[in-house]
C-alpha cells in the first residue's frame, strides 16, 4: 500500500506561487461586498465580483435578512422535504417562477447543489448528458453524480454537438446541458442552434443560467430570454449567490419536471434547506430586481463602456459574442504571468480573478474582470488606468 497523502506533499503551483508571493487565493475582505473593497488593510477596486447587480449593500436586501432572521431563527437544521420548508422558501419559489415564466421552481442549498440534484436526478442509467466543455464545475460533477453517459462537445461547436447526438442510442433519453453566459469566457451559449438540434433529435435542454439571471435578457431574465426561447429550454437552473446578493440556487421547468426532481433528487432532499436570512434577501433582491430593470441596463452599458476603454488602451480580451456581457477576459497567457500581473494589480489597487489551467487553456490564461451595476465611469477609468500601466510593464 502506499501512503494515502503522498499526494498533499508533492509541490504544487500553489507552493510555487507562494515561494513567489504571489499566490492569489483567500484574500480576506474586511468590508461590504461593494464597488470599491477593504481587502487585508487597503482599498482595492473590486472588478472580481458575481455581485452584478450590486444588492449585497442594498438597505432592503440587508433589511429583510435581518428581519427573517428575528422571525424565522439562524438556521432551519433540516431538508425542504421534511422539517426544513419555510413559507419564504415557497414566496421564493412561486415569485421567482413567475418572473422566469415557468411553471414552477425548486430551490437548493446552493447553485453548485442545484446542478448536483438536477442532473443526478434527471439523468437515468440508460440516458446520455451532453456538455459543452467550457461548462461549470458543478454540472461536470452533476453527471458524475448521475448513472447516465456523459458526452462533451467543443466549446460552442455546434457541428460537433450534433455529433454527439448521433452517438445516443434509440432508446436512451438525453439532456444538452450548457452554461447561458460561460463563467469564464463571458460569451453566450448559442441557444437558438441547440434548441433547434434537441428538437430535431428529441432531446432535452436545461441551461445553468448562474451568470445570466440579472444580467441578460428581458429585465435580466437570463439567456433563454435573450434569444426569445423561453419555450424551448425545458429547465433553467440559477443561483442566488450572484446577481440576488445571497446564497442558494433553484431549478426552474414544468410542474411534472419539478415535482418529479422534489422527490427524486438526493441532494434536495437530503440537505438542509437555505437559511431563512438567505433566503428573504434573496426573495427581497428578486423584487429589486423586477422593480429597477434599469439596473440591469447600467449593468450592460458599464460592459459596453469597460470594452472600449480596455481597446482604446490596446489591452486584449478574449472574443466575445456577448458586448454586454459583463465578464471581460484579458489575455495574460502563462501562469506564472498571470499570478505575477494579478498580484501587481492588487498591490496597486485593483482585485481581479486569475483564471489558470484547467479553467483556461495552456499558454492562454486570462484575468477575469467582472462589472457591477454600481460602478461608475470614474472607478473604471481609474482601473483602466493601473490596469494599462501595469500590462504595459509585461508587454502586454
Ligand atoms: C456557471 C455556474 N454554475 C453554478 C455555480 C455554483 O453556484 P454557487 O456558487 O451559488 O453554488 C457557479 C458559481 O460559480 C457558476 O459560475
Amino acid at each position: 500500500m502506499i501512503d494515502l497523502f503522498e499526494k498533499c506533499y508533492k509541490p504544487g503551483i500553489a507552493d510555487d506561487a507562494k515561494a513567489r508571493g504571489i499566490y492569489p487565493y483567500f484574500h480576506a475582505l474586511e468590508s461590504k461586498q461593494d464597488v470599491t473593497v477593504i481587502m487585508e488593510g487597503k482599498r482595492r477596486i473590486m472588478l472580481g465580483s458575481n455581485n452584478y447587480l450590486g444588492l449585497t449593500t442594498n438597505e432592503n436586501v440587508i433589511r429583510a435578512g435581518v428581519e427573517a432572521y428575528e422571525a424565522f431563527g439562524s438556521g432551519c437544521s433540516g431538508s425542504r422535504f421534511l422539517n426544513g420548508t419555510l413559507k419564504l422558501h415557497l414566496e421564493l419559489e412561486k415569485e421567482l417562477a413567475a418572473f422566469l415564466r415557468k411553471d414552477e421552481v425548486v430551490t437548493f442549498s446552493t447553485g453548485f447543489q442545484s446542478n448536483l440534484g438536477i442532473i443526478s436526478a434527471l439523468v437515468g442509467l440508460r440516458d446520455y448528458v451532453i456538455m459543452d466543455r467550457e461548462n461549470h464545475a458543478s454540472l461536470y460533477d452533476g453527471c458524475r453524480l448521475s448513472y447516465g453517459t456523459m458526452l462533451r462537445y467543443r466549446h460552442s461547436d455546434m457541428q460537433d454537438l450534433e455529433k454527439k447526438l448521433q452517438k445516443v442510442p434509440e432508446g436512451a433519453g438525453c439532456l444538452i446541458v450548457t452554461d447561458g453566459v460561460f463563467s469564464m469566457g463571458g460569451d453566450i451559449a448559442n441557444l437558438p442552434e441547440i434548441c433547434r438540434l434537441a428538437k430535431q433529435y428529441g432531446a432535452r435542454v436545461m441551461v445553468d443560467d448562474a451568470h445570466g439571471l440579472g444580467v441578460i435578457g428581458e429585465g435580466g431574465r437570463g439567456t433563454a430570454s435573450y434569444y426569445g426561447l423561453e419555450d424551448q429550454v425545458d429547465v433553467y437552473m440559477g443561483t442566488f449567490s450572484k446577481s440576488l446578493a445571497s446564497l442558494g440556487g433553484y431549478m426552474a421547468a414544468s410542474s411534472r419536471v419539478a415535482d418529479y426532481v422534489r422527490h427524486n433528487s438526493r441532494p434536495f432532499i437530503f440537505s438542509a434547506s437555505i437559511p431563512p436570512a438567505n433566503c428573504a434577501a434573496a426573495l427581497t433582491a428578486l423584487r429589486e430586481l423586477e422593480q429597477h430593470p434599469e439596473l440591469v441596463a447600467k449593468l450592460q452599458e458599464n460592459a459596453l463602456y469597460l470594452r472600449r476603454r480596455l481597446e482604446e488602451n490596446e489591452i486584449k480580451m478574449r472574443p466575445s459574442n456577448g458586448d454586454i456581457v459583463p465578464i471581460i477576459p484579458i489575455y495574460t497567457y502563462e501562469p506564472i504571468e498571470t499570478l505575477t500581473i494579478a498580484k501587481e494589480l492588487y498591490d496597486a489597487g485593483v482585485y481581479v480573478n486569475s483564471s489558470l489551467p484547467p479553467a483556461a487553456a495552456p499558454h492562454e490564461c486570462l484575468l477575469r474582470t467582472s462589472l457591477m451595476a454600481t460602478h461608475t465611469h470614474a472607478l473604471i477609468d481609474e482601473a483602466v488606468g493601473i490596469m494599462k500601466d501595469v500590462l504595459r510593464r509585461h508587454d502586454l
